[in-house]
């Protein structure tokens, strides 16, 4: 009988639901049991369509003990833990390194045969975004204190419930102009939820041999500008949106996500930009002439396309 249990972090966010649908239809029988691990009061009622033996624990990364029993028992362990800014109990350090470091030491003493751990492309020590910083300090750790796990790093992710696209989406349902932040020259290389999800998957079976210890770039077929990826968004959404694009300097970028970090702060709400966003959105998003990527793993990215934004309907 398949005694392998996987343990994951982070699976009711956007990515995690993605993989799970993904493990239901594609691949039930790779595990006997799949632990879903979040926080508290989150709402799991997808997991009811869902056909796996699931474990739901909840708990917090931020917890060695938490972590210690999702990862009791298990055979393998997907990260993926990230935020977009910090909060009161939360730090960009204690999610993307602290805590990496947590799950990389309690998979090496716990027999674990292999973790795939989720960062960033973009990640880098020497960015002056922290958001960046610290991922690339989790992939060192986790890559240091685990020798036999897998990083992922996804560029912009999209699918029916990402963050980007539909952010903009609704902005543009109820503004007459979009921001071009910094001019909308970043370059961004868009990669479907689908694809960073069967990425997983591979490196969890078929591919488990090959990519122990190796970090992988994960993005679309197409590299796009900020300004062309808001055009696109326009030009599919259902119906089509004509709106104006008006370049804001970062410095007028980083003052208005002054405010909304402020009212964040203050009244809870969560903030649509920061400064550490702006900061991010400095340096080009693209994946890295020569690195292993979606195809080494066997896998062609979707492209960009009407069909695969068909989700941004008015
Ligand atoms: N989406 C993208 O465009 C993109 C691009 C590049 C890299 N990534 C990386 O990919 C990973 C997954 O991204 P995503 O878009 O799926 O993120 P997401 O939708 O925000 O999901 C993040 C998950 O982490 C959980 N989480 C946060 N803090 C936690 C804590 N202290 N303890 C336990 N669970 C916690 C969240 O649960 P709660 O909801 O309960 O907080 C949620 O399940 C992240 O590491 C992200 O940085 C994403």
């Amino acid at each position: 009988m398949n005694r392998r249990i996987l343990t994951v972090f982070g699976a009711t966010g956007f990515i995690g639901r993605e993989l799970l649908r993904c493990l239901n239809n594609e691949k039930r029988d790779l595990f006997s049991v799949v632990r879903i691990f979040s926080r508290k009061n989150k709402d799991t009622s997808f997991l009811t369509d869902l056909n796996l033996n699931v474990e739901h624990i909840q708990g917090s990364i931020t917890s060695h003990r938490d972590v210690e029993s999702a990862v009791k028992g298990a055979s393998h362990v997907v990260n993926l833990v990230g935020i977009l800014y910090p909060t009161k109990n939360s730090s960009f350090d204690v999610i993307h390194h602290e805590s990496v470091k947590n799950i990389a030491r309690i998979c090496n003493s716990s027999g674990v045969q292999q973790l795939i751990h989720i960062s960033a492309l973009g990640s880098s020590l020497n960015s002056s975004s922290e958001y960046a910083r610290t991922k690339a300090l989790g992939e060192k750790a986790a890559l240091s204190l685990f020798p036999r796990s897998t990083i992922l790093k996804p560029s912009i992710v999209y699918g029916p419930e990402d963050d980007f696209f539909n952010r903009f989406h609704r902005m543009a349902k109820i503004s007459p102009v979009l921001p071009l932040i910094g001019g909308g020259q970043t370059k961004f290389q868009p990669v479907h939820v689908n694809d960073v999800a069967q990425a997983i998957l591979v490196s969890l079976d078929e591919k488990q041999n090959v990519v122990s210890g190796k970090v992988y770039e994960l993005g679309g077929p197409h590299v796009k500008t900020f300004r062309e990826l808001l055009r696109l968004l326009l030009r599919y959404s259902d119906p089509p949106l004509k709106r104006l694009l008006v370049p804001m300097p970062f410095w007028l970028a980083k003052s208005q996500a002054i405010a909304f970090e402020l009212a964040y702060q203050l009244f809870g709400v969560a903030p649509m930009l920061t400064r550490d966003q702006v900061e991010l959105l400095k340096a080009d998003n693209i994946v890295t002439a020569g690195s292993l990527n979606l195809l080494d793993l066997g896998i062609t990215p979707k492209t960009l396309s009407k069909d695969t934004l068909s989700y941004l309907k008015s």
